[in-house]
C-alpha cells in the first residue's frame, strides 16, 4: 500500500469560513439534483478531511473484515472501488495484488486521492456510475462498493444496484458495506440506509448472495452495519 499521508491539507487550502455541509446538500436536492453536491462538497472542504461526513483516512473496517475472512489473491486480476472517496479501500485492495481501478464522480476527490497517493499502482479516475466506460461492463473480479448506494436516492436504488452488478465478470465478488436499516419506514436521509430487501435487489441482478452480515449501529437505534458478499455465476 503506498504511504498516505493523514490529516494533511492539499497546498491550494483556501482560508474562510465554510458553508454547512447540509447546505450544500440541501440546495442541491432542492433542484432535483442528486449527484451536483459531492463535487460542491468536497470543493468547499478545500483540502480538510474533517470537512467531508465519511471520511476517516484509512480503510473500511468491514472491508478489512472481509480481506481478512477471504484473503483473496489479487494477482492477475481486476478490481473496481465504486465511489471511491479519498482512497483509502483501493489501496487496501491494490496491497493485495489487484490491478485496481477507483472512480468517483468528483474530479476534486480524485485529484485529492492523487495527492494523497502519489505513488499508488491505483488508476484513479473520475467517472460516473450512470455512465460508465463500456469497457467496464463485464470486467471486474472485485468490486468494492461502500456507502455510495445509501448516498443516493432510494427512488433510484434498483438502477443503482443493476449498475454495480453489471461490472462484475463472471465468477466476479462483489463487496457490498453499508449503513443499514430494518424498514423505509421513518427512512430519511441522505444517507438513506439500505434495507435487507435492497441488499438482496442484487440477486434480481444475476448475483448469489455469499453471505450477508447485518450487525447494531452502536447507539444507532433502527441502523444496522451490513457487509455483504455477492457473486457472479461463472456462467451468468
Ligand atoms: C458517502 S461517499 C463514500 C465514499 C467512500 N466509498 C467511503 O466509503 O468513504 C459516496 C461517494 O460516492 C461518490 N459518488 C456519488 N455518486 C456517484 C456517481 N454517480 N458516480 C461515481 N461516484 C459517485 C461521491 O462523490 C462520494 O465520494
Amino acid at each position: 500500500m503506498s504511504t498516505q499521508k493523514p490529516g494533511k491539507k492539499r497546498p491550494n487550502s483556501k482560508p474562510g469560513p465554510k458553508p454547512a455541509v447540509g447546505e450544500i446538500i440541501r440546495k442541491h436536492l432542492a433542484q432535483d439534483d442528486a449527484l451536483g453536491w459531492f463535487e460542491e462538497l468536497y470543493a468547499a472542504a478545500a483540502g480538510d478531511p474533517c470537512f467531508v461526513p465519511w471520511v476517516h483516512l484509512r480503510p473500511r473496517q468491514r472491508l478489512l473484515t472481509w480481506i481478512d475472512r477471504a484473503r483473496p489473491d489479487g494477482r492477475g486480476k481486476q478490481a473496481l472501488v465504486v465511489g471511491c472517496g479519498l482512497g483509502d479501500d483501493a489501496e487496501a485492495v491494490a496491497a493485495l495484488g489487484y490491478q485496481v481501478t477507483a472512480f468517483d464522480i468528483s474530479p476534486t476527490a480524485i485529484r485529492w486521492c492523487q495527492e494523497r497517493f502519489p505513488n499508488s499502482r491505483v488508476r484513479y479516475q473520475v467517472a460516473d456510475l450512470f455512465q460508465p466506460p463500456p469497457e467496464w461492463l463485464g470486467a471486474f473480479h472485485l468490486v468494492v462498493e461502500a456507502y455510495t448506494i445509501q448516498a443516493l436516492p432510494p427512488l433510484i436504488r434498483v438502477d443503482v444496484t443493476l449498475r454495480i452488478a453489471r461490472f462484475l465478470a463472471p465468477g466476479g465478488r462483489l463487496v457490498l458495506i453499508a449503513q443499514g436499516i430494518d424498514s423505509v419506514e421513518g427512512r430519511t436521509g441522505p444517507p438513506w440506509p439500505l434495507t435487507p430487501e435492497e441488499v438482496r435487489l442484487f440477486q434480481h441482478c444475476g448475483l448469489e448472495e455469499v453471505f450477508f452480515q447485518a450487525h447494531p449501529q452502536e447507539d444507532g437505534g433502527r441502523l444496522l452495519r451490513f457487509l455483504a458478499e455477492f457473486r457472479r455465476p461463472e456462467n451468468g
